[in-house]
């Protein structure tokens, strides 16, 4: 059967980094092509060790640009218009160190240089050590990364092509990657223009003094990467955010918070809405008292503090008068997942109950769920209950943000 030539007149501008998986970058190439995509291609000093220029020029039937200080491309196309000249900069395989470079604005070799002044969107597709991939450099890097509006496929999990090595960070297979390419140049799907959704994020910080607080270890991972997933699909997003570390998501407006009471009044202030999906890890109590003056260590001995419950946010949009049409709420739990997240949807008057195990056994790794990067999730509704693989917190994002648009689209015209 012939292939469907979904990226006919589409200039690809592939960055091959130097990793072992360059070698998939020759598949990609010719997958790219035979779905009728112009691929230019860029190598880096470090890529050449593992594939050759000879071989991405016979696949890409095109020059293969490996210097920036290179005369005659130079003055041929120059560096800048390559990056101008197409539709969609893919970056795979990405090295750590490509990551690195485009998070820290470097631009001393052509790769980074063209990356840098790229107005095309990016895609990225990682490849590195298990280890490589889990050092906080390289999170911290793909976190700014993705902030900056950096896409990414992959990694996946599994054998590496080092002998005997596994974990996450093979690089996404080339038709993975194809996949990703078409979703990006067919432009995002706005199947959630205008419409305004609330969703909050991240922990509270209930305060017992001046310097003390009660916290959770909520990181505002997911409930930032779900207003960042709705943002993509047009909704008018509006993030009240507990206080993180991360920034605020591109293209979302944010209201920051720091109590379960203001993110009461944030979120009620924000109404009406036509969705609210509440990911925050709200505090369920606070002391009664905050004193003005911190409290002092003392003969006495510690103080016993007075705790009062805080006000369910969930609940009172669930009931409120002006309740959004779609009311989700998330329930971690460390035990009974299920049986809770059952009882909380009828208590709440939610429509999803997003469950997660955030035990420390919960077998999710690394970090567990909460702070962690990755999340297991079921979804819990009067229809039953959908479980979810484990997942990357963006993916669990990109499918609930899909799941909220089938919604509204079925529920409202
Ligand atoms: C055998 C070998 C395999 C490597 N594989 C990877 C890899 O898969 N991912 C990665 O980020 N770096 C890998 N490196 C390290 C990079 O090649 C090195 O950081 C290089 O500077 C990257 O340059 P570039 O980002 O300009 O391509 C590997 C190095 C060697 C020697």
């Amino acid at each position: 059967m012939p292939t469907e030539q979904t990226l006919t007149g589409k200039r690809i501008l592939l960055v091959i980094g130097g990793g072992i998986a360059a070698y998939k970058s020759l598949d990609l190439i010719r997958r790219l092509s035979e779905r009728g995509a112009a691929v230019r291609c860029i190598m880096t000093g470090a890529a050449q060790h593992f594939i050759t220029p000879l071989a991405v020029g016979a696949l890409s039937a095109d020059h293969v640009f490996t210097d920036l200080f290179d005369r005659q491309d130079e003055q041929d196309v120059g560096h800048i218009r390559l990056a101008r000249d197409c539709d969609l900069i893919v970056v795979a395989p990405a090295t750590a160190d490509l990551m690195a470079k485009l998070a820290q604005g470097h631009a001393n070799d052509l790769a980074s240089a063209v990356l840098l002044a790229a107005k095309a969107p990016v895609l990225m597709g990682p490849a590195m050590n298990p280890q490589m991939w889990a050092n906080p450099a390289t999170r911290r890097n793909r976190q700014t990364l993705a902030g900056d509006g950096i896409h990414f496929v992959g990694p996946n999990s599994g054998e590496m092509a080092e002998k005997n090595e596994a974990g996450e960070g093979r690089m996404a297979e080339p038709l993975e990657i194809v996949s990703a390419i078409e979703d990006l140049v067919k432009g995002p799907s706005k199947l959630l223009a205008g419409r305004r959704i609330i969703v909050t994020s991240g922990p509270t910080h209930e305060p017992i003094d001046p310097v003390r607080y009660i916290a959770n270890r909520s990181s505002g991972k997911q409930g930032h990467a779900i207003a960042a997933a709705l943002a993509r699909l047009g909704a008018d997003v509006r993030l009240v955010s507990g206080p993180v570390t991360i920034p605020d998501p591109a293209g979302v407006s944010t209201t920051h918070v720091e109590t379960a009471r203001q993110m009461q009044a944030a979120v009620e202030a924000l109404l009406p809405a036509e969705a609210a999906i509440m990911v925050a890890a709200v505090a369920d109590w606070r002391s009664e008292t905050e004193t003005n003056e911190k409290m002092k260590k003392g003969a006495g001995g510690p103080p016993s503090l007075q705790m009062v419950e805080n006000p369910d946010i969930l609940a009172g949009i669930g009931h409120h008068a002006q309740r959004p049409t779609l009311v989700v709420g998330f329930a971690a739990e460390t035990q009974d997942v299920l049986a809770n997240a059952e009882k909380k949807l009828a208590k709440k008057g939610a429509d999803f109950i997003v469950a997660n195990d955030v035990s420390h056994d919960s077998g999710i790794n690394p970090g567990g769920v909460m702070g962690g990067a990755r999340n297991r999730v079921k979804i819990v509704s009067r229809d039953g209950v959908d479980e979810w693989p484990e997942m990357d917190k963006d993916a669990v994002a990109e499918k609930l943000a899909d799941l909220v648009a089938r919604h509204l689209n079925t529920t409202t015209v």
